[in-house]
């Protein structure tokens, strides 16, 4: 909890003194210096809104408060739309979707299934450098088993890490000195 709260915090230092020194100084700095500032303290919020969220979603797991909330969606447009999301916040990075025979019509959750894309998408961001192509996709079985697949060029997993991805609060070795909680995987 300790870590989390200064994750928390960490961001939230850098909106606060950001959003003073604009304040203090806008009359001096040119446009491109505050476009500069205002993104990142869009960049810093937006770390401490997907904190909140994970931190509700992990909670609200263990509290048996998680539901399902079936219905009928398009599953090729949902995957569509969070990639569009998620890649947005990164534009220059390369991004591929390749979806062949997805389910217009698909049961499931879909705020859900939202969220667990959207946590891989953000972890292949993450453990890559910023210019590492993303691809995403999606195929169905003879049997009418659906896979989707998130590929990154990224720092990679080390074996050794591999059994324990999926439990709450782990962290790779590899992945020590990037931010995080170790509780994405285990939503997702
Ligand atoms: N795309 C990825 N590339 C490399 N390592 C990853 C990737 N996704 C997850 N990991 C590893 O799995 C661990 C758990 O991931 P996650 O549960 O999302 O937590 P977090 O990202 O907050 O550390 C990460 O700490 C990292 O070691
Ligand atoms: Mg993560």
């Amino acid at each position: 909890m300790a870590l989390l709260a200064h994750q928390i915090r960490t961001p939230l230092a850098t909106v606060t003194s950001l959003a003073q020194g604009l304040m203090r100084r806008a009359d001096h700095l040119s446009i491109d210096e505050i476009r500069g500032r205002a993104e990142k303290i869009w960049r810093a919020s937006r770390r401490v809104d997907e904190l909140v969220e994970t931190i509700m979603s992990y909670t609200r797991l263990n509290a048996g408060a998680m539901t399902l909330n079936l219905s009928s969606f398009n599953l090729d447009a949902l995957i569509r739309r969070v990639c569009r999301e998620e890649s947005s916040h990164e534009p220059h990075r390369p991004f591929s979707i390749d979806l062949q025979g997805l389910p217009t019509r698909f049961l499931g959750d879909p705020v859900l299934l939202e969220q667990a894309l959207a946590i891989l998408l953000s972890n292949a961001m993450k453990y890559s450098p910023p210019e590492g192509p993303i691809s995403v996709t999606g195929r169905v079985s003879d049997e009418g088993i659906v896979t989707v697949s998130v590929k990154g060029k990224g720092i990679g997993i080390s074996e050794r890490d591999l059994p324990f991805l999926m439990q709450p609060f782990f962290r790779g070795q590899n992945a020590k000195n990037i931010p995080g909680t170790g509780l994405g995987l285990s939503l997702a």
